[in-house]
């Protein structure tokens, strides 16, 4: 693009350009290429260069896996995305640079060079990346109360996101979990409104003040709209049956407090309202959402959202109308992007969406990448690659974790526990493991067991934590304890899930090897304190009498030394439950104000 120079060096910065850089397409000179000119202007201008298929390209969001770099230039794509785990090989922070530079020279390389947008799921960290710094998962920022931390990690994450070349996280989830049996339970910050409101701090960590108003600033999305988390039973992509009233009250407050923070995109949820499926409702999405709480952004489908409208597989014309007559913008559809495209055309060609949805759609997205800066500076800023997994961000993350611990039972004072001339028994299959501890949405989508990135287990923690006159041992299942022992720890709970592979119909009780882990230190007549590593509450009323003590530790991912940094007093525990605590699984669901006895209402957090 040459502007404001005179001829000759003009043609010398062509020369050295073309040898320098890969040169964006021919375009060049257009109102929209003027970064002095008011977004409004250059969307404007440029909506009007695009033919229908740029604009439905723009609309079209395909999985990385499915597409190639000159994918995105033939089809004019959009937006590309990783789904949970899905990243390079190697997976390490310099191959996600130059996987999305590839991505985004090919965007580039199209009439118009208008840049593409990608889209991770960078919900407790950049937790697709290997070494990447992996911060408590929303349950436990929820604990803290802490929005301003929740912030600081928001920007740390950006640093991370962008060092990669990424510039959009579908994140803060911003659920109000209602029923602990569903799976994305820990994707909460809260069971009432109160709770994600506050977080959704983490908007403006990602974004900053204003959208691109950094180098590091990262698009944010509030998700799932709407009510997600109040399904009967917790099912997953179920049913949440509810007034409109009582939706309002419950779900839609934290949607309002990310608006109001210009959070630049929505993702719609999975579930339905009384029957109706969030991917088709115009009343919610465009109404109430884009309406009445005035957001300017731009709305995208869940993976694979619009095949659900009509409950059978796959999609149909039909359901790519009604979900962007719905006010749906750019579509989520990793694989059968090209028959996605070819649909809408058809759609838009037959008069059944408005050509105006579609220029409305474009206007959303265009104006975010415009903010973003991404015209100006569409690649990699590798100044923050080295940011990924550095020892600031890790510091800030074992913060997260001191003040995530909730401290539920503490008899006789027997935490914090002494660092010197003490004799620690430590077990439990989440002792030493950093997968369990990290939970799911780590390396994988569903997360998994072992030492799956670097970080600190919490054994490793406790182990730091001691001084040279203190013994620790450790044994998963509690062999080799006796009465010599001034106490045992047992750090037990939940194996990684993500999703509906996460919904418990059933019991909600600690598992077998656990308990039997436990009964083997008490059976030492050792003191336990028992840390629970779980993604939600547990019924653990029956088993609670036998425990001299009880820390929920919820998901704290890779740095579990804060775990420890709370055991042995470095940081007096100021958690406060982000949800009631069932006394007894049949509660299911409880929750704050609705008249049940639980074992600790939310709020409740012991400190020494
Ligand atoms: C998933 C999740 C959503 C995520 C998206 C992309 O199914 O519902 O939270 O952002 O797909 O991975």
């Amino acid at each position: 693009m040459i502007r404001h120079r005179p001829l000759g060096l003009a043609l010398l910065v062509v020369a050295v350009t073309a040898l320098a850089a890969p040169a964006p397409a021919a375009a060049a000179g257009y109102p929209y290429q003027d970064p002095t000119l008011p977004v409004t202007t250059r969307v404007a201008d440029l909506l009007s260069r695009m033919t229908l298929d740029e604009k439905i390209g723009q609309m079209t969001q395909a999985e990385r896996g499915s597409v190639t770099a000159s994918d995105l230039t033939t089809y004019r794509l959009g937006s590309v995305l990783s789904g949970g785990g899905s990243a390079p090989t190697p997976n390490t922070a310099t191959a996600w640079a130059d996987m999305y530079d590839g991505f985004q020279r090919a965007a580039l390389a199209t009439p118009l060079a208008i840049p593409m947008i990608y889209g991770v799921d960078a919900v407790h960290g950049h937790n697709n990346v290997y070494g990447a710094t992996i911060f408590p998962h929303n349950i436990g920022l929820g604990a803290s109360r802490d929005p301003a931390l929740v912030q600081q990690i928001g920007q740390a994450v950006a640093e991370e996101v962008a060092g990669t070349g990424v510039d959009w996280d579908f994140a803060p989830c911003l659920c109000v979990a209602r029923n602990d049996r569903w799976g994305r339970t820990y994707e909460s910050f809260g069971e009432t409104p109160d709770l994600p409101s506050s977080m959704s701090t983490l908007v403006t960590g990602l974004q900053g003040g204003t959208l691109g108003g950094r180098p590091t600033s990262v698009l944010a999305t509030a998700k799932h709209y709407i009510g997600d988390g109040g399904t009967t039973g917790g099912d997953d992509q179920g049913n949440t049956q509810l007034s409109e009233a009582e939706l309002r009250t419950v779900h839609l407050p934290p949607f309002q407090a990310a608006v109001q923070r210009g959070v630049g995109a929505v993702m719609i949820s999975y579930s339905s309202w009384n029957g109706v499926k969030l991917h088709g409702n115009q009343y919610l999405i465009t109404t109430v959402l884009k309406g009445e709480l005035g957001f300017s952004g731009f709305v995208v489908s869940d993976w694979n959202g619009i095949d659900q409208i009509d409950g059978s597989a796959g999609f149909t014309a039909a359901e790519v109308t009604t979900a962007i007559n719905a006010g749906i913008d750019m579509v989520m559809v990793p694989t059968a992007w090209k028959t996605f495209i070819s649909t809408l055309r058809a759609e838009v060609q037959n008069g059944h969406v408005p050509m105006s949805r579609i220029d409305d759609a474009n206007r959303r997205i265009l104006t975010k990448k415009f903010e973003l800066g991404l015209f100006e500076r569409p690649y990699t800023d590798r100044s923050w690659t080295p940011t990924v997994g550095s020892a600031a961000h890790r510091a800030l993350a074992r913060q997260a974790v001191r003040e995530s611990q909730v401290l539920l039972k503490n008899s006789a004072g027997i935490l914090p526990l002494a660092r010197d001339n003490n004799k620690i028994f430590v077990a439990g299959k989440n002792a030493d493991n950093i997968g369990n501890q990290s939970g799911g949405w780590t390396i994988s989508w569903q997360g998994s067991s072992g030492d799956i990135t670097p970080g600190t287990s919490i054994l490793q923690g406790i182990r730091a934590a001691v001084g040279p006159t203190t013994t620790v041992t450790y044994n998963q299942r509690g062999t080799g304890i006796n009465s010599s022992y001034g106490a045992a720890i047992a750090v037990v709970g939940e194996t990684p899930y993500a999703e509906g592979q996460g919904d418990r119909t059933g019991a909600m009780s600690l598992d077998r090897e656990d308990l039997r882990t436990i009964a083997t230190l008490r059976n030492a007549g050792v003191p336990v304190i028992v840390v629970l590593v779980s993604g939600r509450p547990l019924d653990v009323a029956g088993e609670l009498p036998n425990w001299t003590a009880l820390l929920a530790s919820w998901l704290p991912g890779t740095e579990g030394a804060g775990v420890a940094d709370v055991l042995f007093g470095g940081y007096a525990p100021t958690g406060k439950l982000p949800m009631t605590w069932m006394n007894s699984v049949d509660q299911q669901p409880i929750n704050a104000g609705d008249g049940q006895v639980p074992l600790f209402p939310q709020g409740f957090g012991l400190t020494y």
